[in-house]
């Protein structure tokens, strides 16, 4: 069970960098191409989020089960940086919904998301 557990956590992270590097970049490329926001923008940001959720559902399922608070350098290096990655997508997602302006959204996705991404990195090397 813990090998299963670990063993989709350790994988399904490529999904979500995957996710993330994509949307990052179409949005980078739609804020200096001035281009609108379309569906498939609001659907790369839905499709982020659940990608991270699910990895943080198996991480904490992982930590509660079978790792605990013994290791708190793992617990502050890898587990309290993965949530401000967290925050990270969700500040360039809620911030570009709420948003006028294509701009703007385009904007907020590059920021949140480009701040996940260097979290995120931050997190694996601190698992490996
Ligand atoms: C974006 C978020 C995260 C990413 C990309 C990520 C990635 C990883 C990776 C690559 C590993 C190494 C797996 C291996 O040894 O093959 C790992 C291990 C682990 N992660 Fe995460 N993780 C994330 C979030 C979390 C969170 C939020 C928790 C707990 C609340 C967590 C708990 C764990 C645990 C307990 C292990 C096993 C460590 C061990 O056995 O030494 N992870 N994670």
């Amino acid at each position: 069970m813990e090998n299963f557990l670990l063993q989709a956590h350790s994988g399904w992270r490529w999904i979500v960098l995957l996710l993330i590097v994509v949307t990052l970049i179409k949005a980078l490329i739609g804020w200096l191409g001035k281009q609108k926001w379309s569906s498939l923008d609001s659907r790369l940001l839905l499709f982020s989020r659940i990608a991270v959720y699910i990895q943080v559902v198996l991480g904490v399922i992982l930590y509660v089960l079978f790792q605990g608070w013994a290791n708190m350098r793992f617990t502050g290096e890898h587990v309290s940086v993965a949530f401000l990655a967290v925050g990270g997508v969700e500040f360039g997602a809620a911030r570009a919904r709420k948003a006028s302006e294509d701009a703007a959204m385009f904007k907020f996705t590059v920021i949140g998301f480009a701040i996940a991404l260097i979290l995120i990195f931050l997190v694996i090397a601190a698992a490996t």
